[in-house]
């Protein structure tokens, strides 16, 4: 008999979660005026929030966090982890910083003027809100296979190559300071982008004379998927697959809270001393002097070592597989979730799932609620709340997709989890049809709205 999989680590501390009672659940979510962000962490039972800051990290990392120099200027967990970008990753230069926002804060300081033009694909909202917050614009080029939740495609993160060459032509090279590549694409599902597609875009930014510039925060997740799924690389370990990625880069930005398995932390790599030089100066006044740059010496340490890790195939294989385990229960329901299933979350087609809301109504939060009620489990809406008013119009944009995402952290839950998911959402599904009503704004901020948002029901 073949042996059936299992995890390739053990469990050395356990943390206790709460359940509770529908009714608890009722008045909480009521007073967080139905904004999963307003809860409080024991008002939930499983959290799926997010799967950034949120991991377990190894023995090694505590161990390595023990070593943390935490001098001011010149720490030797500094050089640790600039030593292990340069071998891992292949750039020269980087900048520490405190999160993957605040590297994207000090680079887009450096690099974006009023009027630029940012093509890529799917931006994250981080991402796109300091695009926007300095008068510049995100063009989308994904392809188009990527908003069809059914379509079976294994790279739905690629850019359209045919949408880029025809943005840049349109806007002109000189107003595209970079186009930034999101591997894996959280906003289209955790769906990796291949190495043909990274070459195809590195030949186009060269004829146009443009950098590229990886949004890294699932890096290693990408590479993974391209053992997996690109023909050429099944014989390449994940490292040297990373490495390849990579060098197509002209530098990146990294949220050390996804595959380095950290709580807290970023980090800009670069290959160019002048792009190195000008980011300098704003992380110094952002986020600190050049050799900590917002972080201590020991989350250097344990990120440095959970780079290492984060690019290991056991470790991506358990964690990968248990993505697919919650995915694979969800579409035996028949419950519609983009396929084939991503990295770091299952996405939830809530268009399909609560057919009767109108898209008015924020159907993918009017889930979001429903799955919370149903279990004390906490998603995410990647719909309409996210995706902003138009800065220029200020009416709702409407996505392609109105997802409820489910994240998965890192070596946190069991399979026994995603089974009680699973069983929660079906509950729901069972009764859809008697769900026919979401929610109206009462409040919300100008930019990100998603985050401080209050709603109330309609009646
Ligand atoms: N880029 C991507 C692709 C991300 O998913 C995130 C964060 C960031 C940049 C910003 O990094 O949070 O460290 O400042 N994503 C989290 C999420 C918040 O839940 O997907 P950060």
């Amino acid at each position: 008999m073949e042996l059936p999989f299992a995890e390739s680590y053990k469990i050395k501390m356990v943390e206790t979660i709460e359940r509770s009672t529908r009714e608890e659940r009722e008045k909480w979510i009521k007073e967080a005026k139905f904004n999963l962000f307003n809860l409080k962490s024991e008002q939930v039972f499983i959290d799926l929030l997010t799967d950034s800051g949120t991991g377990a990290m190894s023995d090694k990392q505590w161990s390595a966090m023990m070593l943390g120099d935490e001098s001011y200027a010149g720490a030797s967990s500094y050089y640790k982890l600039k030593n292990t970008i340069k071998e891992l990753l292949g750039f020269e230069y980087f900048l520490p910083t405190h999160q993957g926002r605040a590297a994207e804060n000090v680079l887009f300081s450096a690099l974006i003027k009023e009027g630029d033009i940012i093509p890529g694909n799917s931006h994250f909202d981080t991402t796109k809100g300091h695009i926007e917050f300095r008068k510049a614009k995100a063009i989308d080029c994904t392809i188009d296979e990527a908003f069809d939740t059914e379509i079976d495609h294994p790279f739905k993160g690629n850019v359209d190559l045919n949408k880029l060459e025809n943005t840049i032509k349109k806007y002109t090279p000189e107003k595209i300071p970079f186009i930034i590549l999101t591997v894996t694409c959280n906003s289209s599902g955790g769906q990796p982008v291949s190495i043909e597609n990274m070459k195809g875009i590195r030949a186009i930014a060269d004829k146009y004379k443009i950098p590229v510039y990886y949004d890294s925060a699932r890096f290693a997740e990408n590479a993974y998927f391209i053992k997996l799924r690109e023909k050429a690389y099944e014989n390449k370990t994940v490292k040297e697959i990373v490495k390849e990625m990579f060098s197509y880069a002209d530098g990146m930005t990294m949220s050390s809270k996804k595959d380095a398995i950290v709580n807290m932390g970023g980090f800009i790599a670069l290959r160019s001393e002048e792009v190195f030089k000008k980011a300098t100066v704003f992380n110094i006044i952002f986020e600190g002097y050049i050799t900590y740059g917002g972080m201590s010496g020991r989350d250097m340490n344990a990120l440095a070592q959970g780079l290492d890790e984060g690019t290991e195939f056991d470790y991506l294989n358990t964690r990968i597989r248990q993505v697919a385990y919650l995915g694979q229960k969800l579409t035996d329901y028949g419950i519609s979730v983009q396929k084939p299933y991503g990295g770091h979350a299952i996405f939830i087609d809530a268009t399909k799932f609560l057919p009767n809301v109108p898209k008015e109504q924020y159907i993918a939060q009017t889930l979001a609620v429903e799955l919370y009620l149903e279990a004390g489990i906490r998603g995410v809406e990647i719909g309409t709340l996210l995706a902003d008013r138009d800065p220029e119009t200020r009416e709702n944009r409407y996505p392609a997709l109105e997802l409820l995402r489910l994240a998965i952290p890192r070596r946190v839950y069991t399979n026994n989890h995603m089974d009680v998911i699973a069983v929660a959402l079906k509950n729901v599904f069972d009764r859809r049809d008697q769900i026919t009503k979401g929610f109206n704004i009462l409040e919300e901020a100008p930019i990100m709205r998603h985050f401080t948002v209050e709603l109330e029901r309609v009646k």
